[in-house]
């Protein structure tokens, strides 16, 4: 923390959401928050500024050139030296993509490439806007920097239709900035999980073939990041197992990085009997090559035949020496959702809780941002989850623990 209180930076941008900023100000400052306001020129249009002046208690910083308070410095990086985090809400379409390309043309844009704090940002627009590719390239590659997305919400739109773009509610952005600002307790009646140790695993696995390449699959490892985020949001201790990805975990997670099924299945062999909820979403490859080869193999006019073994199971093999008290969520991707077959599944892995989700469907499921499910139990209860950010649904996997579980105690 750079003062006696934690300091953040709010970017407001040109979207409708704008006027749900002035919220924020005013939940923030509760929080006990010194919040700055800077607002690129197009939000003047949404967002009244002498309110937010009067909210936050100071002015409105519009101006890159305009020296203001502590002229004589450079004004944006005077503002990034007394701020802790800078959080962009409404962040509009517009402003996702020039912080993805890195335009520095205005003060919020040369704030956010100048920053070395963690960025949060909670876009604000129209579903067309959102899941345009345009749009999902930035926010994907913008997530590969460790900038972290607070999803919008399914709802109504300034347009009048429905859909997905709402901007996060005020106590979700909160509770994403509480995460960040490790000076800010966890929210009360949100610590359902405080006291235990939750074990995660997420990503990929690429089992080598040669030194260059090697067999992985599609996950991007959202789905496990998502879980991350809603354990700690919860108030619990998390340990990430995570395959090769481009995501940053947030602070305070112990991480693991593995890339192979038998790396993976090492590292979860050690950190198991410590946890009290293992969820394993990784998309853990069933193959693997009988053996690699140490030379990169060059075209000889033969093509290449593989020879793949099986992986073990890691999910079944732990569940297998599970402790009393230990409570196991697994993940099933199927081509298609066949509830008898995934209730087999469900008590052949030996788990508590199978998260079912159907790959088909291209708006889901691997490198989404969304995803829908069928939670099932070994009783043979069948929940289904409708289509939602991956956040809203780790939550709801998280809901659907029943706790209170036995604290680890830490010991092996
Ligand atoms: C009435 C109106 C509402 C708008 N709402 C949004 C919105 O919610 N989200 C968004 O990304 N753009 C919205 N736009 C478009 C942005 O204002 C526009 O892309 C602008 O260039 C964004 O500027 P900025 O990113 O520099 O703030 C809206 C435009 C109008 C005229």
């Amino acid at each position: 923390m750079k003062g006696a209180s934690p300091s953040l930076l709010l970017g407001v941008t040109g979207s409708i959401a704008a006027y749900k900023s002035l919220d924020l100000i005013r939940r923030l400052r509760e929080e006990g928050v010194t919040v700055r306001v800077v607002a690129t020129s197009n939000a003047r249009h949404f967002f009244p500024l002498l309110s937010a002046e009067v909210f936050s208690d100071h002015k409105v910083e519009t101006d890159l050139f305009s020296g203001g308070e502590g002229s004589g410095r450079i004004r944006h990086l005077a503002l990034l030296d007394s701020a802790d985090l800078l959080l962009i809400a409404p962040a509009s379409a517009n402003f996702i993509a020039r912080l993805s390309l890195g335009v520095a043309d205005d003060l919020l844009s040369t704030i956010a490439l100048s920053a070395r704090i963690p960025i949060l940002l909670a876009p604000a627009m129209e579903e067309a806007m959102y899941v345009h590719p345009a749009t999902e390239e930035h926010r994907v590659r913008l997530a590969g920097r460790g900038v972290i997305e607070i999803a919008p919400e399914e709802g109504a739109l300034a347009s009048g239709r429905s859909g997905q773009g709402r901007m996060a509610s005020v106590e979700r952005i909160i509770e994403a900035v509480r995460q960040n600002l490790s000076s800010l307790p966890s929210s009360s009646g949100n610590n359902a999980l405080s006291g235990l140790h939750v074990l995660i695993s997420s990503g990929p696995t690429y089992e080598p073939l040669d030194p260059v390449r090697f067999i992985g699959n599609r996950s991007s490892g959202r789905m496990g990041m998502a879980l991350v985020r809603a354990a700690r949001e919860q108030g619990a201790r998390v340990t990430l197992v995570t395959g090769p990805t481009a995501l940053t975990a947030p602070p305070g997670v112990d991480v693991h990085a593995v890339e192979t099924a038998r790396e993976m299945k090492a590292s979860l062999d050690e950190l198991f009997p410590s946890c009290d909820i293992l969820v394993m979403a990784a998309a853990v490859s069933d193959y693997s090559p009988v053996s690699a080869l140490t030379d990169k193999r060059k075209k000889n006019g033969n093509g290449w035949s593989l020879n793949l073994q099986e992986n073990p199971d890691i999910l079944k093999a732990l569940a297998a020496r599970r402790r009393p008290g230990q409570y196991l969520v697994g993940f099933a991707a199927e081509s298609t959702l066949d509830r008898e077959k995934l209730l087999q599944k469900c008590r052949a892995k030996g788990v508590d809780l199978l998260v079912a989700n159907d790959i088909s469907n291209p708006f889901t499921g691997f490198g989404s941002s969304e995803n829908e499910a069928l939670l099932l139990t070994p009783e043979g209860s069948c929940h289904p989850v409708s289509k939602r950010s991956k956040e809203a649904l780790a939550r709801i996997i998280f809901e659907n623990i029943p706790l209170p579980r036995r604290p680890s105690d830490g010991k092996q």
